[in-house]
């Protein structure tokens, strides 16, 4: 594939939008602002913090990463966001209970002025709550059009020359792909007659296809991920990513796993459960959302251990996921894993981890580098799905046919050759050429 011939320049604003100003919105849009303003470091983010190597190890050339590609500065960054609650920013945030009132505090002029816009919702797919900032329409399409109305308003009013949407939405409830879903003709048609198939967040990723906005799905609902806007997606010339942000647990999952393969060491089983006490929680507590989640957490091991390559080793694993709501916790999530492996000669061996995570703390720097590395690809002429941000998702999207790689060391790698072959530098495939040329 040939490199893009250029990328645009960032120039003007960028506009990142949120369809969900909870706990994860709520904490990243706070931790760029105090970055912005010094007062703290944005941990965890590649675009901000990561560096990547040229050229051969002896030339000890590493820059930073947004010192190599143009990647829009915080300073051009606004904000806007939907939410069932009209509650502005330091609100959300305060109720979210993520982040310290000496953090909160230090932007709460900022972040009173975020006010979210009314929603597109409906009960059946999140069925905890109760919402009360909500868009109404004759049809699904009126309310897609409210939502660009939404956004060409927020490009005007804010002077932003471009956009980013990331879903920081709740998990919807799990549906399998219908007709709707197959082709644009038809999800149009479906939007028009209000087919009870198509979700509010497939309409949210809709009308931003259809206002040239990338869109990054955060959680493990369709949202965008289905034949109808991958064919809208290109055609808008628009990229789109997904699913579910890669945090906690799944993260552990995917760092230890790819581990234990390369060791050839063979797994009996994963047990993994969670107890967090946050509204992701208790959305969560409705067996329908954890379905979403499940199957999201659920497909990880398998295209890691490739059990169809290695049956001995991965032939007969027994993976069970639990999510249990338990209030005092918050959003300081514990996730406890037993794992039982064998080696040699078959003996056994276990694994216990304990993870005592904070689930917004690991979403924040997600959400930013995504949104900023979405702008990156729009403006470098990329469209449709971008596989180089797998590296940020629980359940990666792929290009039909194709298995989602898991394995995080694979997808840093390959995101980073993506940031290579953008600029036209040599990709580096740890071949060691340096000794023989
Ligand atoms: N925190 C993590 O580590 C993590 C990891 C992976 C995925 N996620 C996903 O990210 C999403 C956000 O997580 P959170 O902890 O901020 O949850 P949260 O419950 O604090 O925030 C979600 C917000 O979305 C709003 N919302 C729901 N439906 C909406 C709609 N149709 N339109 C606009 N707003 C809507 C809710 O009112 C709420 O304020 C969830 O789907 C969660 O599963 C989070």
């Amino acid at each position: 594939m040939k490199s893009p011939h250029s990328i645009k320049p960032v120039s003007g604003r960028l506009g990142i939008l949120l369809p969900g100003l909870g706990a994860v919105a709520t904490t990243f849009i706070a931790g760029v602002e105090l970055a912005r303003r010094g007062l703290a470091e944005p941990i965890g983010s590649l675009t901000q913090m990561g560096t990547i190597r040229l050229g051969k190890r002896t030339d000890n050339t590493s820059p930073m990463i947004k010192d190599f590609v143009p990647i829009a500065p915080l300073e051009s960054v606004e904000f806007g966001a939907w939410d069932l609650f009209p509650d502005d920013a330091y609100t959300a945030a305060k109720k979210a209970g993520v982040l310290s009132n000496e953090h909160l505090d230090l932007v709460k002029d900022f972040l009173s002025t975020i006010k979210p816009m009314s929603a597109v919702f409906e009960p059946t797919y999140v069925k905890r709550l109760e919402a009360t900032h909500v868009k109404t329409g004759p049809t699904k399409m009126a309310l897609a059009e409210q939502l660009m109305e939404d956004i060409a308003r927020f490009k005007r009013e804010r002077g932003v020359d471009r956009c980013v949407a990331v879903w920081c939405g709740s998990t919807e409830t799990w549906r399998a792909p219908a007709a709707e879903h197959q082709t644009l003709e038809a999800f149009e048609k479906g939007l028009r007659e209000n087919s009870p198939e198509i979700a509010p967040s497939a309409i949210y990723a809709y009308a931003c296809l259809r206002s040239g906005v990338p869109y990054a799905n955060g959680a493990p609902n369709l949202s965008v991920d289905f034949p109808a806007l991958h064919e809208l997606a290109r055609r808008e010339g628009v990229p789109i990513a997904g699913k579910d942000f890669k945090t906690g647990q799944t993260l552990m999952k995917t760092i230890l796993a790819p581990g234990f393969k390369a060791r050839l060491l063979g797994l009996d089983g994963w047990y993994s459960t969670n107890i967090l006490g946050n509204r992701d929680g208790e959305v969560l507590d409705d067996p329908e959302s954890f379905k979403s989640k499940e199957v999201s957490k659920l497909g990880v091991l398998e295209h890691i251990f490739q059990p169809h390559l290695h049956p001995k080793l991965y032939g007969k694993y027994s993976h069970v996921v639990r999510i249990n709501y338990y209030p005092p916790r918050g959003d300081n999530k514990e996730g406890w894993d037993n794992i039982d492996i064998f080696g040699w000669l078959n003996y056994p061996m276990q694994i216990k981890i304990d993870f005592l995570c904070r689930d917004s703390i690991l979403a924040a720097p997600i959400v930013l580098d995504l949104a900023l590395f979405m702008d990156l690809a729009h403006r470098a002429g990329m469209s449709g799905i971008q596989e180089w941000l797998s590296f940020y998702f629980k359940s990666p999207m792929t290009a039909p046919g194709l298995y989602p790689e898991h394995d995080l060391f694979i997808q840093l790698m390959k995101l980073k050759n993506t940031l290579r072959w953008m600029k036209n530098e040599g990709l580096i495939t740890h071949l060691g050429v340096e000794y023989y040329d």
